[in-house]
């Protein structure tokens, strides 16, 4: 989703800004663009398409200036265009914004009315205007930003620069992450830690409300009541290093090979190899854990069908009653929660703008608040009060894989730890789950050695125009995940059905050319979802196994299979999602689409 960056600096600022941009392109965007003061002046220089195009305009075109603001956009309102694309500027002031203003419309309006005119169909352009209109009343341009931003409602963070006042910086944020970060000489905004990496590691996040004043290398926070406020400096751990390809093709393909080893450090992190037992998982979980009366589960995307497993995984260990639902739809509705209750929210990147939402339902509902997160400074993670962190490293690829694989891993973690606080698992049972459990790395890394099957079965499933995905209990969450997977990066249709479900509908889609992913460990599950398989088998469906080498001998003629490790039917789920990806990854790239931004997608989703 939009990325932000801003610089009050001492050296032309406009190629830093752009490679500053190119670290948050694996948010997903779809034009870009930047602004700076030369000689006072605003100027600025837009484009469609990513980054490169901006590249050759600003080559062909260079912005000069010491202050300046740019900007990645992901088109909420209005097309992806140049007229379309931040930054928005009037005479007076240039600002770029991530977010939705929800009452632009009347903001619109009344400044219509007063004369302003409007160029872009965008929200955003409302807030520049908003600004120039408060200037023309004589206010400072820090007091008119403040005065702007307190009447936008929605979410937002927005950074912009004036006329005539070098090196001055304004930033706000409402609802979308945005950090301060300070050096020597400059000061810095960025929509996160990782694009001012290359400038400094000190770093402040703001909070919801708080307007910056950055002039050279100062910077003033001050909160939603306008009082100076203190938000702590943190040293922040985020790489400098532009995270590269490592020799694969596609961020995504580097995604799932580094599966087994940062599956191997989220388990370190959770399960000491000596009992093996779950470690002691952050103050006041357990005691949580024993007397919840019940668990709700909360997130988007791939993240929210991890939460679908940890549901089968936390009923079945720690007889623990779990709802779950999408953040867009559980903050909306109005949900019954407990007395003694707790929420689990998961999320990658830890500021998607549900989920996040839907926390603060939560909490003022009196849950528990739990997170697990892959992003340790994310607003998420700082908001929960018990944070399990999940050790992905920076996911770049749009579509989620080993942040999902490392959820499980940290869902699995926890749900034994439920099934020993409330008295459900014996130590004997702590023991046989966890070392199923530290046995999948390895697991993964025998499949992805072998991943040439899944490439060759990828090109064949390329071919589809429609797809289907079955599976029985945890395998059911799989089965949407790779669904979800195959669509969001390959553009092929494709569903995800619970294996029971498929006659009470689906089934009546299936003919030679769909093709039907069976995902059916060799489980309690096996021989009702191998039933169902063979209804789809006898309409002529062209079926797909993935079992392990039992579940394959067991099931007699199928079209193609592909084999998973034996391992306890717990862990089935970690390493079931491997085969899934690859699957997606291949058919993508035998579609030659653009995997690592596929189209229309965000990496981290900050509207709502
Ligand atoms: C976007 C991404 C998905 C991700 C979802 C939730 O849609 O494209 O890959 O699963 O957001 O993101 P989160 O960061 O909260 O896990």
């Amino acid at each position: 989703m939009c990325g932000i960056v801003g610089i009050a600096g001492t050296r032309d600022v406009a190629p830093v800004i752009l490679e500053a941009l190119k670290r948050l392109e694996y948010r997903g965007y779809d034009s870009a663009g930047i602004a700076t003061l030369e000689a006072g002046k605003i100027d600025r220089r837009r484009a469609p398409g990513k980054l490169n195009k901006l590249g050759a305009v600003l080559q062909d075109r260079p912005l000069h200036g010491h202050t300046g603001i740019g900007h990645t956009r992901w088109a909420t309102h209005g097309k992806p265009n140049e007229t379309n694309a931040h930054p928005h500027a009037t005479a007076q002031v240039a600002i770029v914004h991530n977010g939705i203003i929800e009452n632009f419309r009347e903001l619109r309006d009344e400044l219509a009315a007063k004369g302003h005119v409007f160029e872009s169909e965008t929200d955003s352009e409302v807030a520049a205007h908003l600004v120039t209109d408060y200037m023309a009343q004589g206010l400072a341009p820090d007091a008119a930003a403040k005065k702007a931003v307190a009447r936008l409602t929605g979410a937002y963070s927005i950074a912009m620069i004036f006329t005539g006042h070098d090196g001055l910086l304004v930033g706000a944020r409402k609802g979308a992450p945005l950090a301060v970060g300070y050096g020597d000489t400059e000061a810095y905004l960025g929509s996160d830690a990782f694009a001012l990496a290359p400038f400094t590691n000190r770093v402040s996040y703001l909070e919801d409300g708080d307007v910056v004043v950055i002039r050279g290398p100062e910077a003033a926070i001050f909160d939603a009541a306008g009082r100076p406020a203190n938000r702590e400096i943190k040293v922040t751990a985020a790489a400098v290093a532009l995270v590269d390809k490592a020799g694969h093709s596609h961020f995504m393909a580097k995604e799932i090979h580094e599966q087994p080893e940062v599956v191997g450090h989220t388990l370190a992190h959770y399960l000491d190899p000596a009992g093996p037992t779950v470690r002691h998982l952050g103050v006041g979980l357990r005691e949580t854990l024993a007397k919840a009366s019940r668990l709700t589960i909360c997130a988007c995307g791939t993240s929210y069908y991890a939460g679908q497993v940890g549901k089968y995984w936390f009923e079945k260990l720690g007889r623990l009653a779990v709802e779950i639902d999408v953040a867009s739809e559980l903050r909306y509705r109005n949900p019954v929660y407990p007395k003694d209750g707790a929420a689990l929210f998961i999320s990658q990147s830890g500021e998607t703008a549900d989920t996040l939402a839907a926390l603060r339902e939560a909490r003022e509902q009196g849950q528990t608040i739990i997170a697990i997160v892959n992003v340790p400074e994310s607003s998420i993670a700082r908001e929960a009060d018990i944070v399990l962190p999940t050790y992905a490293g920076p996911e770049i690829g749009v579509a989620s894989t080993k942040a999902f694989t490392c959820q499980l891993a940290a869902l699995a973690s926890f749900a034994i730890a439920a099934g020993v606080a409330r008295g459900e698992l014996s130590d004997i049972d702590e023991q046989r789950l966890c070392t199923s459990l530290l046995e999948a790395p390895r697991h993964i890394a025998a499949m992805l050695r072998g991943e040439g099957q899944a490439r060759a079965l990828g090109e064949e499933i390329a071919k589809a125009r429609d797809v289907l995905y079955m599976g029985r209990g945890a395998s059911f969450p799989l089965a949407m995940e790779g669904a979800l997977k195959l669509k969001e990066i390959s553009y092929i249709h494709a569903e995800g059905y619970a294996a029971g479900e498929m006659k009470h509908g689906p089934i009546a889609l299936i003919d030679e050319a769909v093709p039907i992913i069976v995902i059916a460990p060799h489980d309690v599950h096996f021989e009702k979802t191998i039933s169902n398989m063979q209804e789809v088998m006898a309409r002529g469906g062209k079926v797909l196994l993935i079992s392990d080498s039992d579940g394959i001998a067991k099931a007699g003629d199928v079209w193609a299979s592909l084999e998973v490790p034996k391992t306890n039917a717990f862990v089935t789920p970690i390493l079931y999602a491997i085969p899934v990806q690859l699957l997606a990854y291949y058919a993508a790239i035998a579609k030659g689409t653009d995997v690592d931004q596929p189209r229309n997608l965000a990496k981290s989703v900050t509207v709502e």
